[in-house]
């Protein structure tokens, strides 16, 4: 079988990552076109790619015009700017990985759902989660109904402080009108996780959260507006040089550090630290998204779920733990415990080691995964390989919706039932009325 042939849109961290995916299964895909505005990122993707200069374009709009020149698109611009190339591409009559959030307004999503089902091509949504080996682990567990009916769930995000400073202070993802709400730009993947792991949707959700510490009121006395000028610098656990400068003098030249500086010089990190969004106080940023969330769901058959996101935790791996009437799962991101109640017997179950969940380990094997399944759906033309497609993240993405509506007017939200979308996350309903198209050209 011919390797997929993929263009990516964005090469940015994620669109980096997945490419050399390509790179290091070359059986498997090729990359053949890259769209990127930034000149030495564009540059140095395509000498890594060997991709003909035609076909290394400043934006997506310009490889649009090109036509179908791939099978695959792979979309990792930011935010809000998925919907628009989703739905050229597809037209196109491309298959898409679209990296998540599919799109920070529920209007958006639902474009894109209807864009792929009319072009008849597969979409598959960034939830890497669900494509980790842990994840796998954990849904064997509950299929195999060892845990009796799960009644009650509790799941956490601990984001980290540093990590919080760096993508939701001051980075790409502090503001709501430039990105996503917190629970659209982290925590989609958490209530699509609970989603994917119970087999169903929530019915009602309600939720509560603010940002609260990194404001203007819990500046401490004597700071400066960037770290390199700060008196209390060395007494404040978010600071800038600190974090960024330990990374260079590690070698470890990838995210989060590969968002601050393209060249991992000294030079280029002074520079930084200086002049740019990364070196900034966390209590004198433009930031607006939450920094502690917690969201409680009711899905079908009385389960409840209650979900918290914090800044506030060492980073670490999501954990979680599953109340079942037979027996507690006990999940912290590598290792699974499952204590039973009759035997009273606790089992360790350790899934193949992965690494950690973070972006700059793959998410724990998600990355790789995606990309596995990804392409072998496009080459074999079967999306039941894909585990998010499009009518299971638009559910998921409806959830979070509700969440925050939850959490901005003080209600418990009741997400519509959405007969189409239970079919889909079930697989009992038909799919798609009309065939998708193979994924050769
Ligand atoms: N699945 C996950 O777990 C995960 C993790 C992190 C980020 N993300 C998501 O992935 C997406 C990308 O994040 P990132 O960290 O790689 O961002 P990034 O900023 O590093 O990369 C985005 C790239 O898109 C480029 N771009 C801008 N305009 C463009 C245009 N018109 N045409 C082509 N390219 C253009 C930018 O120059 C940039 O290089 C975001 O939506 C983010 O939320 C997903």
């Amino acid at each position: 079988m011919a390797p997929v042939s993929l263009v990516v849109i964005g090469a940015g961290q994620r669109g980096t990552g997945y490419a050399r995916w390509a790179l290091s299964h070359p059986t498997r895909a090729k990359v053949a076109g890259v769209a990127e505005p930034r000149e030495v990122r564009r540059a140095r993707f395509a000498a890594e790619h060997g991709i003909a200069a035609e076909h290394a374009a400043s934006d997506w709009r310009q490889l649009a015009d090109r036509g179908r020149i791939a099978d695959a698109v792979l979309i990792c611009t930011q935010d809000r700017m998925h919907a628009e190339p989703a739905e050229a591409f597809a037209a196109l009559g491309y298959h898409i990985l679209l990296e998540k959030p599919m799109a920070p307004d529920e209007a958006a999503c639902r474009r894109i759902v209807a864009a792929v089902e009319n072009a008849r091509v597969m979409l598959a949504v960034g939830h890497v989660m669900r494509y980790m080996p842990y994840t796998q682990a954990v849904k064997e567990v509950v299929d195999s109904g060892q845990l009796g009916d799960i009644m009650s769930v509790q799941h956490l995000e601990p984001v980290g402080f540093w990590h919080q400073a760096h993508s939701y202070v001051r980075g790409n993802w502090r503001r709501a009108d430039l990105a996503a709400t917190m629970l659209m730009a982290k925590s989609c993947h958490d209530l699509d996780w609970l989603q994917y792991i119970l087999g169903r949707a929530p019915l009602r959700v309600s939720s509560f959260g603010s940002l609260t510490h990194f404001t203007a009121a819990n500046r401490p006395a004597g700071a400066a507006d960037r770290c390199v000028a700060c008196a209390v610098e060395a007494s404040c656990p978010y600071s800038a040089p600190r974090l960024y400068r330990d990374l260079l003098d590690q070698g470890r030249h990838r995210w989060p550090l590969s968002a601050v500086i393209e060249d991992f010089s000294s030079a280029a990190l002074d520079e930084a630290l200086r002049d740019g969004p990364y070196g900034r106080c966390v209590y004198a940023c433009d930031n607006d998204v939450v920094d502690h969330q917690v969201v409680a769901l009711e899905f079908p058959g009385a389960t409840t779920a209650t979900f918290t996101m914090t800044a506030f935790s060492k980073a670490a791996d999501r954990q979680t733990r599953l109340f079942g009437t037979r027996a507690e799962l006990t999940g912290d991101g590598q290792t699974i415990r499952v204590y039973d109640f009759l035997t009273r017997a606790e089992r360790l179950i350790t899934p193949a080691p992965a690494g950690p969940m973070t972006a700059a380990h793959g998410h724990g094997g998600g990355d790789a995964g995606l990309m596995d399944a990804f392409t072998t759906a496009v080459a074999t033309g079967d999306p039941a390989l894909i585990r998010s497609g499009p009518r299971e993240s638009l559910a998921s993405h409806l959830a979070v919706f509700a969440a925050e509506r939850a959490r901005l007017n003080g209600t418990v939200e009741t997400i519509p039932p959405h007969p189409e979308l239970r079919r889909a996350l079930f697989r009992t309903g038909p799919g798609p009325s009309r065939p998708i198209r193979p994924g050769g050209r």
